[in-house]
């Protein structure tokens, strides 16, 4: 980062690599978006990918996603999503933890902090945040209370009135648990998320939630439905410009081939 210059996270997310939803291979949606991102005037500083980096939780899968994201030249921040399995994810990305304990870890980037939550619930679709989770975050959180911090997690901490999605949201009790950390801890200026397939903006503790779209295939806006369909709409990234002590959120279609 040259002076003056915003520090740019880059989050990319639910590339479901292994997946072969609507005939269309996620490996060549990675691609692109590593090719987006290399086209980009200004080169980011630091990557999180943020859940359901594979659709099968394979060590293969997990190779081949290091792989495709190695022309980006940045060590991929990583946090398990619902199709994710957190012991071939952990091997190979090199998570603390152990089995099934969630695999919960702070990055130092320099000028931000990543607080990388997990919220699966192995087997299950939905997330949550138990007691442990909450109680973590909470010590996590009180170690720099004074360093610019980015939350980031797989399920999102809101309502998005979408019934697909909120039938596989994160529960209700652990968004209010994660208020209530919220509450005492000012220096998280954002809440990351993916699992969505598109982006929506909420908020949560006063602080914004935002998801970003997948490299994949995005879900379709609908709010009467129970069922999740796929749109033609363009797939993203996000990238996060953190200058003076602000976050500006920047989401990024990656345009089809011509
Ligand atoms: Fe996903
Ligand atoms: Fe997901």
């Amino acid at each position: 980062m040259s002076d003056g210059a915003p520090y740019l996270l880059l989050q990319i997310s639910d590339t479901h690599l292994g997946a072969n939803w609507e005939d269309v291979d996620p490996d060549e949606s990675v691609l692109r978006a590593v090719e987006a991102i290399l086209a980009l005037d200004d080169r980011p500083d630091a990557l999180l990918v943020s859940g359901d980096l594979t659709q099968n939780g394979t060590p293969e899968e997990y190779a081949r996603l290091r792989e495709l994201l190695a022309p980006l030249d940045l060590e991929p921040h990583v946090l398990p999503g619902n199709h994710d399995l957190r012991g071939p994810l952990r091997e190979a990305f090199g998570l603390p933890g152990e089995n099934e304990e969630p695999a919960s870890h702070v990055v130092d980037l320099g000028p931000l902090r990543l607080v990388c939550l997990d919220s699966i619930v192995p087997g299950a679709e939905g997330g949550a945040l138990d007691e442990g989770r909450i109680e973590w975050l909470d010590a996590a959180l009180a170690e720099e209370p004074r360093k610019a911090t980015v939350l980031a997690m797989h399920h999102p901490p809101l309502r998005s009135e979408m019934p697909g999605f909120e039938r596989i949201a994160l529960a209700a009790a652990g968004r209010e648990a994660l208020a209530g950390v919220l509450d005492r801890h000012p220096q998280v200026l954002r809440i990351v998320a993916g699992h969505v397939h598109r982006t929506i903006v909420a908020e949560l503790a006063g602080r914004a939630v935002v998801t970003v779209p997948s490299t994949y295939l995005q879900a379709a806006l609908d709010f009467s439905t129970e069922r999740i369909t796929m749109a033609p709409d363009p797939p993203g990234f996000a990238i996060h410009a953190f200058h003076d002590g602000t976050l500006a959120t920047h989401i990024q279609p990656i345009a089809p081939p011509r």
